[in-house]
């Protein structure tokens, strides 16, 4: 046989296969989420994340601080909320005094250098575990986006690096915008969950916080999986309001909007490897049906080849591990 071009040249051994490789995933790619819950020396497991936790402040820190030690630069920051300081309001929310005010100055003061994003949305707060509050029976854009221009405030004063809304509230990136540079924070970021699909897969993050909707589902917010193009137009209108991040969510199942959203923006592009793709890992690892650490490096791997310059994924500790061998 005489052929032109053999491409198994390039695929031959591991050294060329690395010099020709097209994706490189380091740890500087993974933002790490946290579950902060009250009290100390806490540590309970999610029961449908196995071997993720949910942790008292004290021991969060230890946690940055083992994070950072492994090149992890970025922390994304969820609280449980007490269930006596939830209300339709969501006022906990910017609390000066909240747990996630405390937990951004702690985090901050042990690790400096660990740049901290928070989760900007009503629904650990809200009495009915929605994303906004709630009258009538629906979930009222205007009156939560002013929640939420509050609630990223409080976040900045107690120091954080940039906020991510992921409520899906129309016009919340630019009122946020606008609230940061009346109040002086013109250095805070924003990273917008723009493309934020409802979805069943969100499962075990709802277990993880106590925050399942108590009626309804997202649908009137969050968006419908059967779309594409209305991803690119949510991302280009938050880019426009004054993102500087825009996310896609979930992201396994939506690999095609990822590339969609960042061959469209001209801002980096997070994809979140949510919670109930964790939980498939886990699962299928744990039957014995697939090799957990070769998954999970492919997956990371597939969000950057699709596009993604970060990923926020529960797998990040592992990830830079394994990477670091
Ligand atoms: C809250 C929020 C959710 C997630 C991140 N922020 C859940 C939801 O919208 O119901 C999901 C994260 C995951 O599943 O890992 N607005």
């Amino acid at each position: 046989m005489l052929l032109q071009r053999r491409n198994r040249i390039l695929r031959a051994n591991p050294s060329i296969r690395s010099m020709v490789a097209e994706t490189v995933l380091t740890p500087n790619d993974f933002i790490a989420p946290l579950f902060i819950d009250e009290g100390r020396n806490i540590q309970t497991e999610i029961a449908s994340m196995p071997g993720y936790y949910r942790r008292s402040l004290d021991l969060t820190v230890n946690e940055v601080k083992e994070l950072w030690s492994i090149g992890i630069k970025c922390v994304l920051l969820f609280i449980k909320c007490k269930d006596e300081l939830k209300d339709n309001t969501g006022k906990e929310a910017w609390n000066k005094n909240g747990l996630m005010q405390r937990s951004i100055k702690a985090i901050k003061d042990a690790v400096p250098e660990m740049y901290v994003m928070t989760d900007v949305a009503l629904d650990p707060y809200s009495s009915f575990g929605h994303d906004g509050i709630v009258e009538n029976g629906e979930i009222v854009n205007d009156p939560t986006v002013e929640a939420l221009v509050k609630m990223s405030i409080s976040h900045a004063e107690a120091g954080v690096d940039m906020v991510a809304p992921s409520d899906m509230m129309d016009g919340r990136i630019g009122a946020i915008r606008q609230g940061f540079e009346d109040s002086g924070f013109t250095k805070t970021g924003i990273m917008a969950y723009s493309a934020k699909y409802a979805s069943c897969f969100y499962g075990p993050f709802r277990d993880a916080l106590d925050s399942a909707p108590g009626f309804g589902d997202k649908k009137t917010y969050q968006m419908d999986f059967a779309n594409r193009t209305e991803a690119v137009k949510e991302a280009l209108m938050d880019v426009e309001e004054g993102a500087d991040i825009v996310m896609v969510k979930p992201g396994l199942p939506y690999l095609d909007i990822v590339r969609e959203v960042k061959n469209a923006v001209d801002v980096p592009l997070s994809v979140y490897n949510i919670s109930g793709e964790y939980a498939m890992i886990k699962a299928a690892a744990k039957m014995g049906w697939i090799n957990e650490e070769k998954a999970v490096l492919e997956t990371l791997t597939a969000f950057k080849r699709a596009g993604a310059d970060l990923i926020a994924t529960y797998f990040a500790k592992d990830a830079a591990r394994l990477l670091a061998r």
